[in-house]
């Protein structure tokens, strides 16, 4: 078996690159959609709103750069052109949306893609003995659940 610089399974790490990618892309789309909700959010929850997108917009950004950089520890390289980004993500560019209600939907939605995939990268980093990554994907399930109950409670439909 040949190994990388980190001692993991080099066909393994670039399998698992190469997913790390995919979820780069969406975290991507993910920025800018949610960038767009805080400038474009308008109605009589404008202020808690622009602040709550902000604060997520700067959490998804830094999981952007733990991402790109666990992608480089694996000995791979990142994904860096919105280009790509374009081609790999499933979520979709959302624009010009002024509800709140359907940015907090759309960013629900986005959730539950980000949640599968990771959950899905998970256990192919347990698989590959590689517990960076199940530690990170570990830590983002654990707050993306949290947080989409809140979110669903700011709907009206909370547990
Ligand atoms: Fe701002």
């Amino acid at each position: 078996m040949s190994t990388n610089l980190i001692g993991l399974d080099k066909a393994g790490a670039a399998d698992l690159a190469e997913q790390l990618n995919g979820l780069l892309a969406n975290y991507q789309l993910l920025y800018m959609n949610v960038r767009g909700f805080h400038w474009n959010v308008q109605g009589a929850n404008f202020f808690e709103l622009h602040a709550k997108f902000e604060e997520i917009y700067d959490q998804l950004l830094i999981k952007v750069d733990e991402i790109a950089e666990r992608t480089l520890t694996l000995g791979h390289q990142p994904l860096h052109g919105f280009s790509d980004y374009l081609k790999r993500s499933q979520i979709q560019e959302v624009k010009g949306v002024r509800d709140g209600h359907v940015a907090i939907e759309s960013i629900l939605g986005a959730y539950t893609v980000l949640l599968s995939q990771q959950r899905q990268i998970l256990a192919q980093a347990a698989e590959l003995g590689d517990e960076g990554t199940v530690s990170l994907m570990s830590d983002y399930i654990s707050q993306q659940e949290k947080e989409s109950w809140m979110l669903a409670a700011y709907q009206g439909r909370g547990a």
